[in-house]
């Protein structure tokens, strides 16, 4: 076990590189079951949830090539080759589901290729209950037959069939998962209600490139007509859009000047939009931002809902509630998209935060002086909340249970060193 020990109140300045984006490489690497030939990711980062989909396609016989795995080996860009060719089993089993629920992302093409997956249901998570139940009824207008049995979902159909899909809520994982469906599918998929996550535009992008025929990725509605079969790709990751987010808010936070690198602006509008309203100043050109803050007077204190993109990411909610204790008076922060992502709001209590919540609403005070605890990650996005929290407060912050980090951070207390901070990794 790993913890991180953090001296707080240094100023950041230099330059970040923005990794290659996990929830993009996720399911890019799921989509190569869909075909015969090589599909090579390049830009893949080095992260757990990569490597537990790693491990997941070689259990079913995949060949996963080039990519080097592991914190040690970090910080280099990594391709990845896949080939399908002596696929032997159809099955995503629980030991990995439950470390990462990204594994169902498996469904979808196993479905529309092999005619058949048995994947493990992922029942809760530490943010939500996040079920499953819209990839299912997804799978099942396409035609496919589905039964759970034993915690695991059985899925099979001779061929999908293309239908209208409309889904109650925008889902990303499902849209992919369904995207990839319909391109094997007999006839025309459509998705109504479709999540519009860069993400999504950059798995369609991906699909296209294997020969599918799909309009209308990064809208509400996709199209996909299907076709027979799929052939090999090259393609790049396009940049993580969270990771860049954190370190803009990060650079906020802690105060100096750093420029955020191989990121699209574009795709964080959002936060953007809030960074100017609470009075941050940046830059941007086509693929970085700038961020300059002189730390000397207290921030304006501003509102934010997360919602389906282009809204405000769910996956910045706890970062940007650590930058609003710096506020001037008091900040609402209302979550809609998960019902249990406030877990990082106790230990920031115990770093003198002054925050109360009630139902999915969370009520910051700001002018607050944080300092240094020992502090618990609790998720992924709550522990770089932490990790920013810790560069703010006076003293050392002691930041326990790491590995909720690593899942999706690559490498981050090289990258906030390399820019002034003092924070080490140290062995428990
Ligand atoms: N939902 C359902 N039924 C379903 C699917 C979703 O009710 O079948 C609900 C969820 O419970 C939630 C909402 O729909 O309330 C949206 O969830 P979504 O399905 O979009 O989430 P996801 O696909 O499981 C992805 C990211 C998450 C990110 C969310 C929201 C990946 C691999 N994961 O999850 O990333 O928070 O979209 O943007 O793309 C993270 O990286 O830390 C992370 C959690």
């Amino acid at each position: 076990m790993n913890k991180l020990v953090i001296k707080g109140r240094k100023k950041l300045y230099g330059t970040v590189e923005i990794s290659g984006a996990k929830n993009a490489a996720l399911p890019a690497m799921a989509a190569a079951i869909l075909t015969s030939e090589d599909v090579h990711l390049h830009g893949v980062p080095h992260l757990a949830d990569v490597t537990t989909m790693v491990d997941l396609l070689e259990k079913m016989g995949i060949k996963t090539m080039g990519y080097k795995g592991g914190h040690e080996n970090n910080l280099i860009k990594s391709s990845i080759t896949l080939n399908t060719s002596g696929m032997n089993t159809y099955e995503a089993p629980y030991e990995l589901v439950k470390t990462m629920r990204a594994s169902v992302l498996v469904l979808g093409p196993l479905v529309a290729r092999y005619g058949k997956a048995k994947v493990s249901l992922p029942g809760g998570c530490a943010i939500g209950s996040r079920p499953i139940d819209l990839h299912i009824k997804g799978l099942a207008a396409l035609g496919a037959n589905v039964s759970i049995d034993h915690g695991y979902v059985n899925v099979t159909a001779k061929r999908l069939k293309g239908a209208k899909i409309v889904f109650d809520t925008p889902t990303v994982t499902g849209t992919e998962n369904i995207m990839m469906a319909g391109t094997l599918a007999k006839g025309i998929t459509v998705i109504e209600n479709a999540a519009k996550e860069p993400e999504i535009t950059s798995l369609a992008e991906q699909l296209t490139k294997m020969g599918a025929v799909i309009h209308g990725a990064g809208t509400d509605i996709i199209e996909i007509q299907g076709i027979d079969r799929l052939h090999g790709c090259s393609m790049d990751i396009i940049p993580d859009r969270i990771e860049a987010g954190t370190y803009i808010i990060a650079a906020a936070a802690a105060g100096g000047e750093v420029e955020v690198t191989n990121c699209n602006p574009r795709h964080l509008d959002a936060l953007l939009f809030k960074m100017k309203e609470a009075g941050i100043e940046y830059t941007e050109t086509d693929n970085s931002v700038v961020v300059k803050r002189e730390r000397e007077a207290w921030l304006k204190s501003v509102t934010i809902k997360t919602m389906p993109y282009p809204n405000f990411p769910t996956d910045l909610q706890a970062q940007f509630m650590v930058l609003m204790t710096q506020g001037d008076s008091t900040s609402i922060i209302t979550e809609t998209i998960f019902e249990n992502r406030f877990m990082h709001v106790a230990e920031l209590r115990r770093m003198g935060a002054d925050i109360t919540v009630e139902n999915n609403v969370a009520i910051v005070k700001g002018r607050t002086r944080l300092t240094g605890a020992q502090i618990m990650a609790t998720d992924l996005r709550a522990s770089a909340s932490l990790v920013i929290a810790g560069l703010m407060a006076d003293n050392v912050t002691e930041l326990s249970r790491i590995y909720h980090l690593d899942r999706g951070y690559e490498v981050m207390e090289k990258k906030l060193s390399k820019i002034g901070a003092k924070i080490e990794r140290v062995k428990v």
